[in-house]
């Protein structure tokens, strides 16, 4: 396969976490205004990964932010100011989804499926322009798969620096992914997170997140 590249890779499979975790939060939104409220089971795991969901996509937009657009800004031609635009706008939202969460179990479920659809409006077209522009075959111009490596490994450091507390956002990333994309995701994991941190020792903190996860 002359086409695949680790950087896009890892930059599909994230926005492949936050697409699911944007779209099943939307679902069950929509579920439990059909009820007329959260069931009180669901509640904490509900606001946890929501909040997840907010942690996630801020670090991934920092990294673009601070690592991504720099470098390719000369290199690659795609429209920076929008992109960046639309990160700001997204802060906001996130921000407001903040707010949205401690409101939940009092009722707040229709502001908070507003909020949602704001978030996915802008989400769909923005990873859209990122995937159209920032492809295997133009990166595979500027970099060799040796410098793709390393800067996917700065990505990934930045991104643990920046996306809250291990004991969720790991979780929360590896089982929004399936087949081969999680088998990826986790594959330069030290075996004591993957085998015993997550599955083991952190999950008494995001089992709640369970019936939202695959
Ligand atoms: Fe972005
Ligand atoms: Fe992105």
């Amino acid at each position: 396969m002359t086409d695949t590249s680790p950087l896009v890779e890892g930059l599909l499979r994230i926005h492949k976490v936050i697409s699911r975790g944007l779209n099943i939060s939307i679902r069950k939104c929509d579920e439990y205004l059909g009820k007329q409220g959260i069931p009180p089971g669901e509640a904490m795991g509900f606001s946890m990964y929501i909040t997840s969901l907010k942690w996630v996509t801020h670090a991934h937009h920092l990294s673009e932010d601070e690592i991504i657009f720099p470098y390719f800004k000369d290199k690659i031609d795609a429209p920076y100011s929008r992109l960046k635009d639309d990160h700001k706008t997204i802060t906001h939202i996130l921000d407001v989804l903040d707010q949205c969460i401690l409101e939940i179990s009092s009722g707040g479920v229709g502001k908070l499926r507003e909020v949602l659809g704001e978030f996915e409006k802008l989400w769909v077209p923005h990873i859209g322009i990122e995937e159209q522009n920032f492809t295997a075959e133009k990166i595979k111009t500027i970099m060799d798969l040796k410098e793709q490596v390393n800067f996917a490994e700065k990505l990934s450091k930045h991104g643990r620096q920046n996306s809250g507390p291990g004991p969720l956002v790991l979780p929360f990333m590896i089982y929004n992914l399936e087949g081969s994309d999680r088998e990826a995701f986790v594959l330069h994991f030290p075996w004591i997170v993957k085998k015993v941190l997550v599955p083991v020792l952190w999950k008494g903190q995001w089992k709640p997140m369970i019936p939202f996860l695959l």
